[in-house]
């Protein structure tokens, strides 16, 4: 398995003038930084508006604009940690291309402009994806977890999926549906954000409130069966679903712009803004519903998650994994 191991160097600007645990302190700025009318089923909660079409438990994200907002921000954040690549399986050519949970399709679309001659498939629970796209891109709405009805079956070159987790149960049949839905020589390729923090520089106590928001976050997924992914838990489960060959890299999330690296920090200034809206997106109902928590409870969680990753003094980060993998020759 290839890992990034390299210590991410704090900037000395962050470290200098410690009693402040403002970014101000360091001079750091991150202003910088087709379908039926059930479908509109929404349910508003504490602000927020989430989708129901399949099942109000679903999906425990919003899906409101803050939300759609937050996923276009995170794909530009993940876009720069992977060095402007939009994937890492060593695609040639690629004819038909599957997005599953394509969020707002911003991943689909730009991969239908780099493949034009490429048929990119976005599907997703909700309809949030934009109706003006490249004329071989399109998207359905669907649940992966149901029967796939893509035909021919094994037809896909490359299927993709990326931060899912938290709306997916049963990992077994999705990954077995990716099996026997890639063509001979194709590739698939999971993109998770693990929901471990890390710090390097005991910069980080026991009561962070970042800290404390995953292993929350942990619990409660867990409790209901969608465990949040490692990258041993991904690759168990490919194996079970017949991947041999599979390659797993972790990139290096910053939660904050604290690296003295120009390209890490504008990383952490990016994920910094998308945690404004982010805690609260993965958390709220998450913990309300899952967890029973009072609903201030919870936006407390959320708001001193926050705080930690604005605090200059704290240096975490967190890994996203990917894990490309091709399905033997022979498979069914
Ligand atoms: C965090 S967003 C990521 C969106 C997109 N993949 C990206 O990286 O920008 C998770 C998306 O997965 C979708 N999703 C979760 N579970 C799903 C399932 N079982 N079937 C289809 N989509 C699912 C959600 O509706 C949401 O749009």
């Amino acid at each position: 398995m290839a890992t990034t191991t390299a210590t991410i160097e704090v900037d000395p600007a962050v470290l200098a003038n410690a009693a402040d645990s403002d970014y101000a302190s360091s001079g750091y700025d991150t202003s910088t930084a087709s379908l039926t009318s059930s479908v509109n089923d929404y349910i508003f909660e504490n602000g927020r508006r989430y989708h129901a079409y399949f099942g109000a438990e679903k999906n425990l994200l919003p899906t409101d604009e803050l939300e759609q907002d937050r996923l276009d921000l995170h794909h530009e954040t993940m876009l720069r940690m992977m060095n402007g690549r939009l994937h890492d399986a060593p695609l040639r050519g690629p004819q038909r291309i599957l997005d599953i949970g394509t969020g707002t399709g911003i991943w689909a679309i730009d991969m239908a402009d780099a493949y034009p001659a490429a048929e990119v498939v976005g599907t997703d629970l909700s309809p949030t994806q934009p109706g003006w796209v490249p004329p071989n891109c399109r998207f359905e709405l669907d649940d992966a977890e149901r029967e796939w009805t893509f035909r021919p079956k094994e037809s896909f070159d490359y299927i993709h999926a990326r931060n899912v987790a938290q709306g997916i149960s049963d990992w077994d049949k999705v990954m077995s549906q990716m099996y026997g839905h890639t063509r001979p020589g194709g590739w698939v390729e999971l993109a998770e954000t693990s929901a471990k923090i890390h710090c390097d520089d005991n910069t980080m106590s026991a009561d962070n409130g970042a800290k404390v928001f995953f292993e929350t976050i942990d619990e409660a997924l867990t409790n209901m069966g969608r465990p949040p992914p490692t990258v041993e838990l991904l690759q168990r489960r490919l194996r079970t679903a017949g991947f041999v060959d599979i390659q797993a890299f972790a990139y290096k999330q910053p939660l904050g712009p604290w690296p003295k690296d120009p390209r890490l920090k504008q990383i952490g200034a990016m994920v910094m803004l998308g945690c404004e809206t982010g805690f609260q997106a993965y958390g709220m109902a998450v913990f309300t519903r899952v967890l029973g928590m009072d609903p201030l409870r919870a936006k407390q969680v959320c708001d001193d998650a926050l705080k930690a990753v604005r605090n200059k003094n704290f240096h975490l980060y967190n890994h996203l994994w990917v894990l490309f993998l091709a399905p033997p020759p022979c498979h069914a």
